[in-house]
């Protein structure tokens, strides 16, 4: 409710009084798009569209959007977002609190944007795993004139069994029939949007082995790596043992870095490998890019650090 609430106070006084100091950045070109910086907002952070004067006018490189459903919903009962100083971390439990994707559709239409914005998609928790993709392919057609990408956010711990489209035996399906979705549109468009996959950091090295060969055969144009993680072990303290949700911030940093060295390993070369998680510092930031990240995206960094953090990174 405060995040809310400040957010829409900042939107306001970006709209009308604070533009961009962004002249000076330098520009990345992957996948078609100009990043205007390799640092970029995670999904979450605007789920819905609602403060885009604010987060494109504070020197960040690009925005990701979402993760939003066809149909507007809830989310999880509350409480199911702890803060935890001490860990400079935060577990939430959210689970897909959003309010559709026509109404992001409707934001973007009309948003004259700086940086490049891509939008996160996902399912209804009322759809089985074996329909989900009819849920993403709606978003899909749904966004697609008005992104410059599109993540496949596979990976949230909050919505019961999605993880599961991790396994060989949802994952190839599931990316063909996305697939498929997409060549289409691009056929009907004359344009290409490329699609990333948002991974789980919650897997072994013979798991992340497998899921890298079921990316490259599909040919996704990049991962995002990592969503927040199930293992409350990463906590200084056991009080969060039982309680539901993912872990990010600090603690999610060295599990969510050595995920991009494993998948660099696997993944074609061409994959554009997009680090999140953890990033607190200018130096967290470059052991992401060292490790084998074109790209890097924030979300509990700003928390804890605010804006300066930003200005760091990019300096
Ligand atoms: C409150 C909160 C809400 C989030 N919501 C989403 C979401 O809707 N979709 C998504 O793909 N990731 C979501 N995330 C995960 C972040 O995008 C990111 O992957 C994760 O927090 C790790 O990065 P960080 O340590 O910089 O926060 C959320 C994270 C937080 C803390």
């Amino acid at each position: 409710m405060s995040h809310n609430v400040s957010l829409r106070a900042a939107d306001f006084l970006y709209k009308y009084l604070l533009k961009n100091n962004q002249k000076d950045q330098k520009i990345i070109k992957l996948m078609g798009i100009n990043f205007a910086g390799e640092l970029g907002l995670a999904a979450g952070f605007d789920k819905n569209g609602d403060y885009l004067n604010f987060s494109n006018n504070i020197g960040l490189g690009f925005i990701e959007l979402g993760t939003v459903t066809p149909r507007a919903q809830y989310g999880n009962k509350k409480p199911r977002v702890y803060r935890l100083s001490n860990d400079m971390a935060i577990v939430n439990h959210l689970g897909f609190n959003n309010k559709g994707v026509l109404y992001l559709k409707n934001k973007l239409k009309s948003f004259e944007r700086k940086i490049p914005i891509g939008v996160n998609v996902g399912k209804n928790s009322s759809t089985s795993l074996e329909s989900a993709h009819e849920d993403y392919n709606y978003c899909i057609r749904e966004i697609f004139d008005v992104c410059d990408y599109i993540t496949l956010n596979i990976s949230s711990p909050n919505t019961k069994d999605l993880r599961e489209l991790h396994t060989k035996k949802y994952l190839n399906d599931f990316l063909y029939k996305v697939k498929r979705c997409c060549d289409e549109l691009s056929k009907k468009n004359k344009k290409n949007i490329p699609i990333l996959l948002k991974i789980s950091p919650d897997h072994d090295e013979k798991k992340i082995e497998e899921l890298c060969r079921i990316i490259d055969i599909h040919e996704i144009q990049g991962v995002i790596l990592t969503n927040t993680s199930v293992d409350k072990s990463l906590l200084s303290t056991r009080k969060h043992d039982h309680t539901n949700g993912g872990v990010s911030g600090l603690p999610l940093l060295k599990k969510s870095t050595k995920m991009i060295e494993v998948c660099k390993k696997w993944l074609h070369t061409d994959t554009v490998i997009v680090g999140c998680g953890g990033i607190m510092s200018k130096s967290d930031a470059d052991d992401k890019l060292r490790a084998g990240a074109n790209l890097l995206q924030v979300y509990t960094g700003l928390v804890y650090k605010g804006l300066q953090l930003i200005k760091q990174i990019n300096n």
